[in-house]
């Protein structure tokens, strides 16, 4: 079985490949098919031989027994139905790797147990929602890392979480979402010296205020010495880097201006949300431009959340393969760069095309900013799968630039329109 690597925002996460499952539930399912129709074939076709007395019987008998032969047939069928179908769900389950997780396991921490405890509403069925009990749930995939889950389910409730944020997030790449831990309180740090709005925006605040248990890096000097990933290197100094020119001054022709991009969306660009926007400078610049950006990230080797935050902007702590926390139609402007290659298997992009599309209203805009197509089939098929949403394309570059051991290297921006579906 291969494995394929998902990057999801900041960074990568590990999954096993479904095709050679997928392809054992194919031939399962069609083996039950076959199975199931023999069996219709054999009870229709089926007629005893008659011997000498059976000739003699009256008709009514006959008929009678015929029926009764028949319904004998057609239950031994349904039984068969019924134990493959059991069978084939049996198995499915297993190639899936999970089922539902035994809350009677011993190994089940207590405070797991009371969390996914089923509460029945004190004055019974509400007549407005018809619902009849409160439900907590937790992500389907938990059940394939349950030792990760139990390990973070260990904590005292009424008192200090563990600082294992790592640990949470290590479920939720997973596919571990939600993460049932609520009854603890968690590690705050002394959020000293922040600036007043928009200042904080630019200005450098204490890195004493970022939790740095479980980063390789220790402060922000080692994590501008490094390129976390594809939008992040150096994106945490505010000071004199790269960071500071992103979107107001253009190093190439696939770098778009954001007043040049605002002016394509005929001034009702309003709120926005940026999937895997790194140190959270696209939002800043929105923000100076008085448009509410949500950023998605998570914290793949750096602080993100924290310091987007710091910057007051809004940070977003979700993996993307979520589907997103929105309502359809709200965004005036999507903007994303190399957090849509989530690689894996073409519908896991499309899983995110159709859920990006979803959120942003008609007229709204999506800008893809400087992604790297590996390779020319890569381009064609990203190409491909935008163009059956029927954007308007309003800019559409793509450009080559050397990377840092002198290859050339294939990008693609855009801006795109969403247009109006009846
Ligand atoms: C019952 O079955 C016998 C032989 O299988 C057949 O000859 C007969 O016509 C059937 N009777 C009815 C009422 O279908
Ligand atoms: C903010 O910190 C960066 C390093 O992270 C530094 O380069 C820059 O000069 C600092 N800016 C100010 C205004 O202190
Ligand atoms: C943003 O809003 C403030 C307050 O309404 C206004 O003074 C400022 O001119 C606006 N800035 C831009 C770039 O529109
Ligand atoms: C391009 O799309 C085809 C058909 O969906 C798929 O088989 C192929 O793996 C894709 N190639 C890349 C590089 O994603
Ligand atoms: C540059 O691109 C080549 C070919 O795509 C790749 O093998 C190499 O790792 C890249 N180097 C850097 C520093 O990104």
């Amino acid at each position: 079985m291969g494995s394929v690597s998902l990057k999801i925002g900041d960074g990568t996460a590990r999954f096993k490949s479904a095709t050679v499952c997928s392809s054992a539930v194919h031939i399962l399912m069609l083996f039950s098919v076959i199975t199931t129709n023999l069996f219709a074939l054999y009870a229709f076709t089926y007629s005893p031989k008659p011997n000498n007395h059976q000739i003699h019987f009256l008709n009514h008998h006959h008929t009678h027994k015929n029926i009764s032969l028949i319904s004998e047939q057609v239950s031994l069928i349904l039984r068969e139905i019924d134990s493959s179908q059991k069978k084939l769900s049996q198995m499915e389950k297993q190639i899936l790797g999970y089922e539902s997780i035994d809350l009677s396991a011993p190994n089940i921490p207590n405070e797991l147990k009371l969390f996914l405890q089923r509460n029945q509403l004190p004055l019974g069925k509400d007549s407005r929602t018809g619902i009849t009990e409160m439900v907590s749930s937790v992500g389907h995939s938990c059940y394939k890392s349950m030792d990760l889950l139990s390990n973070y389910m260990n904590y005292k409730p009424n008192q200090a979480c563990p600082d294992d944020w790592s640990l949470s997030q290590r479920l939720i790449l997973k596919g571990c979402e939600p993460l049932p831990r609520r009854r603890c309180f968690a590690r705050s740090i002394p959020k000293v010296g922040l600036h007043p709005f928009p200042l904080s925006l630019w200005r450098n605040v204490s890195e004493k205020i970022y939790s740095w248990s479980g980063l390789g890096c220790k402060n922000l000097a080692c994590l501008n010495s490094k390129k976390l990933n594809r939008d992040c290197a150096g994106c945490f100094d505010l000071g004199n880097g790269n960071e500071v020119l992103r979107f107001v001054k253009s190093r190439g022709k696939n770098d778009f201006l954001i007043d040049d991009v605002l002016g394509l969306g005929s001034g009702g660009i309003r709120i926005g949300f940026d999937i895997g926007g790194g140190s959270g400078t696209f939002a800043a610049r929105m923000a100076e431009r008085n448009v509410t950006i949500v950023t998605a990230t998570l914290n793949i080797d750096a602080p993100f959340n924290e310091f987007i935050a710091a910057r007051g902007v809004f940070p977003l702590y979700l993996s993307l393969d979520h589907r997103f926390p929105f309502y359809d139609n709200v965004f005036d402007i999507i903007h994303v760069g190399n957090g849509l290659d989530i690689g894996g298997r073409p519908e896991k992009l499309e899983f995110l095309m159709f859920d990006i599309d979803r959120v942003i209203r008609a007229g709204g805009l999506f800008w893809l900013d400087n992604f790297l197509c590996s390779n020319e089939e890569k381009r064609k098929n990203l190409t491909r799968l935008i163009e059956r949403f029927g954007y308007k394309k309003l800019k559409w570059v793509v450009g080559e630039k050397l990377n840092g051991s002198g290859n050339s290297e294939v990008y693609l921006s855009a801006v795109l329109q969403k247009p109006v579906r009846v």
